[in-house]
Order: structure tokens, then C-alpha cells, then sequence
């Protein structure tokens, strides 16, 4: 449907264009029918050249990348296990130091790091880093530590993480941790 509905349009444009007068000549109908080719040709290659251009640009869908606010019923509680908040690709951690949170790709070729409740650590599956529970590398190929997102938290308790903006960080370090007092 759509490749006759161009074609009808390139055909309108081409013999629209055609019919403009030339100079006070009449427009023939050798004229017509090479501007309304002309015109089919130009709109094809348009909407490929649009359609190719909209595969190759980033698709930045989804929240990943804004500033996204955990509840402060949500914030995990000193001890427990990370809170995986998948939309910004991070974990929420409480420690004594307070909150932080952590970019949950591998620094070393990019998967997806679990936490491992069993062991209390970040185990990544692709080739076996270790990072402890604040996310600070332990053993495995990765050169440092996961990365981190910008915290600030209301007055409220709710945390809203930069999920925007990756830091990167040697080892764990208290500064690390946004105080968190509720
Ligand atoms: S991608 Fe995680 S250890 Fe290689």
C-alpha cells in the first residue's frame, strides 16, 4: 500500500512540476512522464534515506538517563540487600555511611552484575569480577570498582539518583555515601 501510495504521490509532484510552464513551451508528454519518474525516484530515495537515517540514530528511550527518585519507603534498610531499580540501571545501597548508588554494568566488558544474597556480593556471570557489597571490586578481570550515579535525598527520605551522569571510582570510600538519616 505504501510503496503505490509514493508512487501516486511522485507521479502528482512529477506532473505537477511538469506542468509548470518552461520558459512559455508547452509542457509535452515525454516532459510529464520523465518529471513524474523524476519525482517518484526522488520521493523513494527520501523516505529510504529517512528511514535509514532513523535506524542509525539513538534510540534513547525509557528513563535510563534522567534524574529517577527512589521512595523513601523503598530505601533498603542498613544491612539489607541492594534495591535493583531496573528503569535506571542501578542499585540503591544503605550502608552506616549512608546511600549510594551503583551503575549495575561491569566495568569490565559491560553485563549486567547481579547481587548475590547468598554470599552478600555483586558476582558478575560473563567472567566471574567480584565486587563487594558497596560495589567495590574484590577479584576477576574488571580494573576498578562499578561506577556510581549522583545521589541527593529530601527532606523526606525519597533518594533521586543522576542515572545521567557515571562516575567512576577506585575502591569504596565513605564520602561515597550520601548521609541518610530516616
Ligand atoms: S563483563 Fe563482567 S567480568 Fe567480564
Amino acid at each position: 500500500m505504501l510503496p503505490l501510495l509514493r508512487t501516486l504521490i511522485g507521479i502528482a509532484v512529477g506532473g505537477f512540476v511538469a506542468l509548470l510552464p518552461h520558459g512559455g513551451r508547452k509542457t509535452g508528454r515525454r516532459s510529464f512522464v520523465r518529471n513524474a519518474t523524476l519525482g517518484s525516484v526522488g520521493i523513494v530515495s527520501a523516505l529510504t534515506g529517512g528511514g535509514f537515517v532513523a535506524l542509525l540514530w539513538p534510540n534513547k528511550t525509557g528513563d535510563f538517563g534522567r534524574d529517577l527518585t527512589v521512595s523513601a519507603a523503598e530505601v533498603p534498610t542498613v544491612g539489607a540487600a541492594p534495591l535493583r531499580w531496573a528503569p535506571g540501571k542501578f542499585y540503591l545501597i544503605r550502608n552506616p555511611d549512608g546511600v549510594l548508588a551503583v551503575y549495575w554494568k561491569c566495568v569490565h566488558l559491560g553485563c549486567t552484575v547481579p547481587f548475590i544474597d547468598a554470599d552478600g556480593q555483586f558476582r558478575c556471570p560473563c567472567h566471574g569480577s567480584v565486587y563487594d557489597a558497596n560495589g567495590a571490586y574484590v577479584s576477576g578481570p574488571a580494573p576498578r570498582s562499578l561506577d556510581t550515579m549522583p545521589v541527593e535525598v529530601d527532606d523526606e527520605g525519597n533518594v533521586t539518583v543522576a542515572t545521567g551522569t557515571i562516575q567512576t571510582r577506585g575502591g569504596y570510600s565513605p564520602e561515597q555515601a550520601v548521609a541518610y538519616n530516616f
